[in-house]
């Protein structure tokens, strides 16, 4: 079955599956949004039919909710939780820094909240996302939608005078119509190229009238695993700088595939 997958896909999985073997019973867990989240969703839900872990999920979107619950994942909000112990979510880029941009998924903002509200924050990952400077994956930005496009002026004039190559800010389209997050948001997606300063460019968006929340996650990371086809993976750590290698075996995980 796995063997049946793309080798983007067996990649993602390799890194949510060494990601759930992490995880313990009895955590309360942050679980992010996107494809390779979803991989983990099936990999901690076939640990809890398997092994009976009790574990408590915060999801960071409606999709990950519905995905979560219908695999019969325990799914409470944030508030119910307080404080968790481990948020476990993909990322469009990563550097060496362990800096990220997320929000492909246009699930930023609950995205940000929950890692924050954790005691770690893993990344589970294919390695095209790695990156030496971050900004050619286009960073989004959520903003209210009450006057969306002078925050996209303030935007584009504030990138001018920052360290970045391009300075144009798209609204996200979902068909003809604006995307909508969550939260009920638009998403304006920025042409950087090239971030210099991501520090200074997260502080100064953040500013701006309008903007909510942009998706530059800086020490907010703690590792990095990141998955390979070939079942391998490598696990990059930000506390203990330390990187290891471990290896996947992939019939181990074909007991998901009853679920999809
Ligand atoms: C969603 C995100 C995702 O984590 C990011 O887009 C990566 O997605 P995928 O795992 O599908 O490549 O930030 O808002």
């Amino acid at each position: 079955m796995v063997q049946n997958l793309a080798p983007i896909d067996r990649a993602k999985l390799s890194a949510a599956r060494c990601a759930a073997d992490r995880v313990e019973d009895g955590m309360k867990l942050g679980l992010g949004t996107g494809s390779t989240a979803a991989w983990l969703v099936r990999c901690l839900a076939e640990r809890v039919r398997q092994e009976g872990l009790k574990l408590t999920c915060v999801p960071t979107s409606a999709r990950t909710a519905a995905l979560a619950r219908e695999l019969g994942l325990r799914v409470v909000t944030l508030d119910d939780a307080g404080w968790l112990d481990l948020t476990i979510d993909g990322a469009d880029e990563f550097d060496p820094d362990l800096v990220l941009i997320k929000g492909g998924g246009g699930a930023l903002l609950q995205e940000k909240i929950v890692a924050t509200a954790s005691d770690r924050m893993m990344v589970i990952t294919d390695a095209t996302k790695e990156v030496t400077t971050l900004g050619a994956f286009p960073m989004p930005v959520e903003v209210i939608p009450f006057g969306w496009q002078a925050s996209r002026m303030l935007i584009e004039e504030l990138l001018g005078a920052l360290d970045v190559m391009g300075t144009q800010a798209s609204l996200r389209m979902n068909g003809s119509r604006p995307f909508v997050t969550d939260e009920g948001n638009h998403i304006l997606d920025l042409a950087l190229g090239r971030i210099g300063n991501p520090r200074q460019l997260s502080l100064a968006l953040n500013q701006v009238p309008g903007v909510v929340e942009n998706g530059l996650f800086i020490d907010i990371c703690d590792a990095v695993v990141i998955g390979h086809p070939d079942g391998r993976v490598i696990v990059r750590d930000a506390i203990t700088g330390t990187e290891a290698e471990e290896r996947i075996r992939f019939e181990d995980s074909d007991n998901i595939f009853r679920e999809i």
